[in-house]
């Protein structure tokens, strides 16, 4: 697969889809404003790379939440894989594995947590939880996770309704028995939430209380996906959060928010050392995470190409974009005199 290129790999992915399932996935909110702004925000930023020195050895490895992996690099929790590939979320997960990165599940899976397990390997496997109103549902969803060996939890809390997207809208993926929410209670036929069925309706009504009684309840680290201010970062953080991903949902709710390069500054300054900070949107080329981590980001997340991976070649498809994107930002280390992590300092970037 050539993955060289993520445009072109998108274009591959399309040219084979179903049309509603590409839309599914390609579709940002609105005007899609926010998703383009995302990747044009990292391409604006201007690198200042050091010269002499020493280069032959980079090192990429990096400490989440304690555990030790080989590259910042982790997969963003995306739903319904088996729009994009018959073995759904079970390929994904083989494909994450086997690059050796951190993979977010998705609430919205179709694949069994407990399939999803027996692809891991040596990265740790994270579970993204959607707070939904009835508390035992969520609590017995949680004991299974920790049983199946998942070891944080990611609270998504910038979705408590859908956005609208004009694009999935028009092209609504038809539910079928084959594709379930089959982790949810009830194993629900997977549906859009650009559906005007849903408009208005508050799905997930977490608030402040919720994320202290998960940090509570939970045995394994929690985490929030979905912060774009640093004042909700830094509360977080004394809510019990470990870590915050700062992210917009990749423009697919909320249109016309602030990009997540342009929020990470603020967040990683709130925030300093009483949590971990990643950031997702928009992210296609090693320079865009070389940026993100002299920004203050401890690691960075990955949407769209994933997908499109899978749906062109299953799980090497997978793994062939995380390597792709490895290898880039290996040669952006490279080229800007940056031979660990922890040498990605703002100074690296132009004011
Ligand atoms: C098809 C699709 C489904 C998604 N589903 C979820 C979800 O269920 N939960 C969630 O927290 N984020 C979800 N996201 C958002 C991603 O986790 C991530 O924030 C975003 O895709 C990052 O932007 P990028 O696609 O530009 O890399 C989804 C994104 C896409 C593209």
């Amino acid at each position: 697969m050539d993955s060289v290129d993520f445009d072109a790999l998108e274009l591959a992915a399309r040219a084979q889809l179903p049309p509603a399932s590409y839309a599914f996935g390609a579709a940002g909110a609105d005007d899609e404003i926010s998703m383009a702004e995302n990747i044009a925000a990292w391409r604006g930023l201007r690198l200042r790379p050091r010269m002499l020195r020493d280069v032959t050895a980079i090192d990429t490895r990096v400490t989440l939440l304690g555990h030790q992996l080989p590259t910042p690099i982790m997969v963003a929790p995306t739903g319904r894989h088996k729009l994009f590939h018959p073995l759904g979320e079970r390929a994904t997960a083989r494909g994450v594995a086997a690059a050796g990165a951190v993979y977010v599940m998705a609430s919205h899976s179709n694949i069994l947590i407990e399939d999803v397990a027996e692809e891991r390997r040596d990265a740790p496997q994270w579970f993204q939880l959607y707070y939904w109103p009835e508390r035992t549902e969520v609590e017995a969803l949680i004991d299974r996770i920790v049983e199946a060996g998942f070891s944080a939890l990611v609270l998504t809390v910038d979705a408590p309704v859908g956005g609208w997207s004009p694009r999935a809208a028009r092209d609504q993926h038809e539910p079928t028995p084959e594709i379930l929410n089959i982790n949810m209670p009830g194993r629900p036929m997977a549906r859009t939430f650009y559906h005007p069925d849903f408009v208005g309706k508050v799905f997930y009504p977490a608030t402040w209380r919720e994320l202290e009684w998960l940090v509570k309840r939970s045995p394994i680290p929690v985490l929030v996906k979905g912060v774009l201010r640093g004042d909700d970062a830094l509360a977080c953080a004394e809510h019990g959060a470990r870590a915050v991903i700062v992210s917009n949902h990749g423009g697919r709710h909320l249109d016309t928010t602030v990009t997540t390069a342009a929020a990470l500054s603020e967040v990683v300054q709130a925030v300093g050392n009483t949590a971990e900070v990643y950031v997702d949107g928009g992210i296609r080329r090693g320079t865009d995470i070389l940026k993100a981590l002299a920004l203050g980001a401890r690691a960075v997340l990955v949407g769209r190409p994933v997908i499109w991976g899978l749906a062109v070649n299953g799980a090497d498809g997978v793994t062939s974009v995380l390597d792709h994107l490895h290898v880039e930002l290996v040669r952006a280390m490279q080229l800007s005199g940056t031979a660990r992590l922890s040498d990605a300092t703002p100074d690296l970037l132009a004011s």
